[in-house]
């Protein structure tokens, strides 16, 4: 348990910080071994990906170079409109190179399906995706993501990159947030 989990946010903590860096480890052999004499672009979707691409980079014994994107699905609520916007764009330009996705989470699909098949479109060599978290039971397309950190229950999580109201992204450790901070914050905006 961190310090700054015990203020009550969170109910419960779904995955430790041990636990998200095994894991890292464990993807991050698969994908040398995948790359293996390879270049390889890590492009990371903000924010949520800020930290699962600044530990999974360092922990492969790999050269990458990183690149970001910012898109929008969201707007205000918890659930994915599956309309997309391009906030931020890459400035790597993707032909020939071999892309990998970095993703902290995916819930519906909708947002990286799109991101995907506009991708493809600019003539990459290869593109895969890794993501830390998948929620199975939310999605409603079907995606092949080829490194899976771990499948989690179809609940609202925080911490690691993950925000509420763009808070809670730099807990270690991934919790589900408590009922009361949503009842609170909806009835704040009364
Ligand atoms: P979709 O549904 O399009 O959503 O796969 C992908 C994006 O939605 C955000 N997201 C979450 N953010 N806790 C969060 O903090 C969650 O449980 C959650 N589920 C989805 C996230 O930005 C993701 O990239
Ligand atoms: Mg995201």
């Amino acid at each position: 348990m961190e310090p700054r989990d015990i203020d009550g946010d969170l109910t419960e903590i779904l995955i430790s910080e041990e636990q998200i860096q095994a894991r890292l480890a464990e993807m991050s052999r698969r994908i040398e071994v995948d790359y293996a004499g390879t270049d390889l672009l890590l492009v990371g979707v903000l924010k949520g990906a800020v930290m699962v691409m600044a530990d999974l980079a360092r922990e492969l014994h790999h050269p990458v170079t990183m690149d970001w994107m910012a898109v929008s699905s969201y707007g205000s609520g918890t659930q994915s409109s599956g309309v997309v916007r391009i906030l931020k764009d890459l400035d790597t330009d993707l032909s020939g190179r071999n892309v990998l996705i970095v993703e902290d989470i995916i819930d519906s699909g909708l947002t990286l399906s799109w991101l995907l098949a506009n991708l493809k479109t600019r003539g990459p060599a290869s593109i895969e995706i890794c993501a830390l978290l998948r929620k199975p039971d939310a999605a409603r397309v079907d995606i092949d993501v080829k490194y899976v950190g771990f499948n989690i229950p179809n609940k609202f999580v925080v911490g690691y990159g993950l925000d509420y109201d763009e808070k809670y992204r730099n807990l270690r450790s991934v919790g589900i947030l408590a009922p009361h901070v949503y009842s609170t914050a909806a009835a704040a905006a009364l």
